[in-house]
């Protein structure tokens, strides 16, 4: 979603501040702008479409100044054009926003009746309208933005600059994420750590309610009362990370391979290698006494839940809610403060798993996050932290994050296992064994399938839609095989229970649909088989994704069959995740689309 930089500086900025943004580009966006102020003026470049445009702006006609704001736009009210990216101005004040102003077409509308004319369509001019008419009514900056902030509703990041006073940048926060970084006689602002990450790794979160003000001396931290408040400095983890391509094309490609190193790195924490036992309290939550588990998460992080909670019925015999967080959020379902809730989320920004953890907090519940970004808003409200250590994900599509997201349910369910008595210390370490054997047979599986999965992209390249089935843990990955595709290939496709097949998408099967069936050789595999015979039945055209003992055990003829290693059931999901990465990477690289960032789609989605 959009992103936002700012900087106070004592040197230019428009080249730091879009390098800011191209640091920030992961997060999706269509339209994107600088602002800065030079000799007491305020001037701006805008343009649609990715930073590059921006940038032929700035090189055909530059921006000098010290201090100035950008920003990545995510259309949500108004297409995305210039005219609708921001900075915004209206007479001497430049604002750019992250969020939804939810009260922006009442708010308009007394503006307009005021005689104020829009020049957007976005619900972030009102902020700009509003906060003119307070500097017209004699406040200064600073008064100004406050009582703009007791006027508008919603969910939001600004950063806002003042023609009349240069020097400083203002800043509030009510949801999407907002960071200040702290410099040597210059000051920052960011949507995250990784966009300040080559100018300082000296952070300030800024919490809901916070107004910031931002000079070359530091920040001051107010409620939106005008009453200071304190905020930690902290050090940020984001600039141990070189982020970029290195010799791959794509940053999903990276991420796939990195796969077996940050499984490893993940696992490190979780579990013993040498002993092959969890380790010991590694979780703030005592899963020993727990009633049951709540899980929710959105889209990839979802199908991620969904996989835990196989294994944390089936190894700690512990009952799991799960659901969507945009459903989890308003379902009022009753929970018990006996039960423990995880929220899975990479960026740990999402809005609607952050408001049902909120719900679960508010019915006292002990909270768990299973985040990537450890500084993250979802982190920080939750009583334990279980950090994935998948490293900066950048291309939109999650990969190592799902992959380490299963490592560490893996492991908690193992310890929770134990703790409850479920599972013997024999079992546990079978199971661990298992899990510190993955890296190592990801990586084989990695060079070993991969010219199969980019000749098969071909093929299905060819295609409009794609069904995915699988029984048990394959089911969830069945739904993320189709999601992978769909997302950046733009190839329809959907994820069925194998055993659902006969109650609906049958109807759907011939020559023009491949079926691709993920089938380990495991407690299921003879059932999922007999539903790959309906499908052969009907002419349907299968892409049969197994192990050896799998391959071996069906004749069926197939228009592709995949053949991973035998292995443990509680890696299996995470091993057959493999051929669905590169399936979809490799289709979305052959058809051309734009792999890192998909159409319509944004990272850190901090909007319901
Ligand atoms: C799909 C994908 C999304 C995210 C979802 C949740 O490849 O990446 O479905 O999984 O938007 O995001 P996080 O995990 O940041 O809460």
């Amino acid at each position: 979603m959009c992103g936002i930089v700012g900087i106070v500086g004592t040197a230019p900025v428009a080249d730091r501040l879009v390098d800011a943004l191209r640091r920030l580009e992961y997060r999706g966006y269509d339209s994107a702008g600088v602002a800065t102020i030079h000799d007491g003026v305020m001037d701006r470049r805008r343009a649609e479409g990715k930073l590059l445009n921006l940038e032929k702006r700035l090189e055909a006609d530059p921006l000098p100044g010290t201090t100035g704001i950008a920003h990545t736009r995510w259309a949500t009210h108004g297409v995305p054009n210039e005219t609708n990216a921001h900075p915004h101005f209206v007479e001497g004040v430049a604002v750019v926003h992250n969020g939804i102003i939810e009260n922006f077409s009442e708010l308009r509308e007394e503006l307009k009746a005021e005689g104020r004319v829009f020049s957007s369509q976005t619900d972030t001019e009102v902020v700009a309208h509003l906060l003119a008419n307070y500097v017209r009514d004699g406040l200064d900056p600073r008064a100004a933005m406050l009582k703009m902030l007791n006027r508008v509703t919603g969910a939001y990041a600004l950063a806002v600059m003042f023609q009349n006073d240069p020097g400083t940048l203002m800043a509030a926060r009510s949801g999407p994420p907002l960071a200040v970084g702290h410099g040597k006689g210059e000051m920052f602002l960011g949507s995250d750590a990784i966009a300040l990450a080559p100018f300082t790794n000296e952070i300030t979160y800024l919490v809901d309610g916070d107004c910031a003000i931002v000079t070359h001396s530091g920040a001051t931290i107010l409620d939106y009362s005008g009453k200071e408040v304190n905020r930690p400095r902290q050090i940020s983890h984001a600039t141990a990370y070189v982020v970029d391509k290195g010799n791959h094309r794509h940053f999903m490609e990276k991420e796939i391979y990195e796969q077996p190193e940050v499984i490893s790195h993940a696992l490190s924490h979780y579990v013993d290698f040498a002993s092959h036992r969890v380790h010991p309290g590694v979780s703030a939550i005592d899963f020993g006494k727990v009633s049951g588990l709540a899980i929710s998460a959105c889209g990839t992080a979802y199908l991620a839940g969904l996989i835990g909670k196989y294994w944390f019925e089936r190894y700690a015999r512990l009952p799991v809610e799960i659901d969507v967080a945009s459903e989890f959020r308003y379902r009022e379902m009753p929970l018990s403060p006996s039960q423990a809730a995880l929220f899975i989320s990479q960026s740990g920004e999402t809005a609607d798993t952050l408001a049902s953890l909120r719900y679960c907090r508010d019915n006292g519940l002990k909270i768990g996050a299973v985040v990537n970004v450890r500084e993250s808003t979802i982190a920080r409200e939750s009583d334990a932290v279980f950090p994935i250590m998948a490293g900066p994900e950048i291309g939109v599509a999650s990969t190592k994050a799902f992959t380490c997201q299963l490592a560490v349910l893996a492991s908690l369910a193992i310890g929770a296992g134990v703790a409850r008595g479920t599972i013997s210390a024999k079992d546990e370490k079978e199971l661990v064994h298992h899990l510190v054997e993955m890296p190592r047979i990801m990586a084989q599986v990695l060079n070993i399938i991969q010219p199969q999965m980019e000749s098969l992209s071909r093929e299905i390249s060819k295609y409009k839609d794609v069904l995915y089935l699988g029984r048990g843990t394959s089911f969830p990955l069945a739904m993320e095989g189709a999601l992978k595709l769909k997302e950046i290939s733009y190839i329809h496709a959907e994820g069925y229970a194998a055993g659902e097949l006969k109650h609906g998408p049958i109807a759907l099967i011939d020559e023009n649909m491949p079926v691709i069936v993920i089938a380990p050789h495991d407690r299921f595999f003879d059932k999922t088989v007999s539903n790959m015979q309906e499908v052969a039945a009907r002419g349907g055209r299968i892409i049969f994704i197994t192990d050896a003992a799998g391959a071996a055990a069906s004749t069926l003829p197939t228009m592709a069959t995949i053949i991973l290693p035998v292995v443990d059931e509680i890696i299996a999901p995470i091993i057959f995740s493999l051929p669905i990465q590169l399936l979809a990477y490799h289709t979305a690289v052959f058809m051309g689309t734009d792999v890192d960032q998909p159409r319509n789609l944004a990272k850190s989605v901090t909007v319901e």
